[in-house]
């Protein structure tokens, strides 16, 4: 054995809230229609927290399934890592209220903001933790409610988010150090602040003391996604030497359906492999990729020894992609 220590996805799961608005209702509030809103996004519908129901109570029940999934206690978890940009409140992290009602006593958690490439931040991020030996089992969840953050009066925005949770156990093992490891084998992470006003939200602690809603110029986040989301794909793909052909599923952030196809396009990976959820989940930020891992191996499409490329992007800009092997 050479000794690299690898990341093995251990179990993945889900929650979503009950509540289902769909397009229609969407209409009869805001100058919009269904037709608009499937043909410019792929969005049908999307779920809505309950009142009350927190963000930290939809990562509760997610992170629940991915440890039942992985067959592991919640004993064994010695890092949690939160992806969200709805807290449950301001501080402390809401990474752990989760811990707290899940009994563990032990290791750290934190939550971690880089909207909707928190997921992907968040896998990177427990990722180097792992393999430099200061944790052995990581949650990694993203969770959010993005309802709350909405302007529900302006149609630009309204129409095309949703609330969920998605997590996935990282567990630490031993590797061969090569492509046939089992685990995650490339990360790549990137920012660009000078985009900061193209997607934020208008109120915060320290600017308004207010929570504030969330602002977005679309066209052009969508002028910048595509060709950021297959860069950084090329770059995990360059560093691996893995060939695009070999990936046998693209878990894409599922902010558009036609950037997410245009994406696969440029990179040249066939329509049948990208996990699509984009219409009945909508925009859930940093939960729509394990939400969309979820669904696959719920169903059976992601298998152990596959291949699978996740990427996400989304305000700041931040954007990223990580490449595993199930
Ligand atoms: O997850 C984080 C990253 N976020 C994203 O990746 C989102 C990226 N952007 C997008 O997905 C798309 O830009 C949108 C779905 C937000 C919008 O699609 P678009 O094709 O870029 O439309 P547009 O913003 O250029 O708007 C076209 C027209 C406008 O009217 P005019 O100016 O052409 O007269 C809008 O006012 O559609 C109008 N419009 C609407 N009409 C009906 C905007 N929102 C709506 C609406 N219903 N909900």
């Amino acid at each position: 054995m050479t000794g690299v220590i690898r990341s093995v996805i251990a179990g993945c799961g889900s929650y979503l809230p009950e509540r289902v608005l769909t397009n229609q209702e969407l209409a009869a509030r805001v100058d919009t229609s269904d037709e608009w809103i499937v043909a410019r996004s792929g969005i049908r519908e999307r779920r809505i927290a309950a009142e009350g129901e927190t963000t930290s109570q939809l990562a509760i029940r997610a992170a629940e399934r991915a440890l039942k999934a992985a067959g592991l206690t919640a004993d064994a978890v010695d890092l949690i890592v939160l992806a969200t940009a709805t807290p449950d409140l301001t501080f402390p992290a809401t990474a752990t209220r989760v811990q707290a009602e899940l009994g563990i006593r032990k290791g750290f958690a934190f939550d971690l903001q880089a909207v909707c490439s928190g997921f992907v931040y968040a896998l990177a991020t427990a990722d180097n933790f792992i393999r430099l030996g200061q944790a052995s089992c990581a949650l990694v969840i993203g969770a959010e409610t993005f309802s709350r953050i909405l302007d529900w009066t302006d149609r630009t925005t309204c129409v095309l988010f949703g609330d969920g949770a998605g997590a996935l156990v990282l567990k630490a093992a031993p590797g061969r150090g090569d492509n046939s490891d089992r685990g995650i084998l490339a990360t790549k992470l990137h920012a660009d602040g000078r985009q900061h006003d193209l997607l934020y939200v208008d109120g915060g602690p320290s600017a308004t003391q207010t929570t504030g809603h969330l602002r977005m110029s679309g066209r052009e986040v969508f002028r910048h996604a595509v060709g950021n989301l297959a860069g950084a794909i090329g770059e995990v793909l360059a560093v691996t030497g893995i060939a695009a052909a070999d990936i046998d599923w693209l878990v894409p952030h599922q902010a558009n359906l036609r950037i997410l196809e245009a994406t696969a396009k440029r990179v040249d990976i066939a329509r049948e492999k990208v996990v699509v959820t984009i219409e009945r989940h909508g925009n859930t930020s940093a939960a729509s990729v394990p939400l969309a891992l979820a669904e696959a191996v719920g169903d059976g499409r992601i298998r152990p020894g596959h291949l699978v490329l996740m990427e996400a992007m989304g305000g700041g800009f931040t954007w990223g992609a990580c490449l595993a092997r199930w």
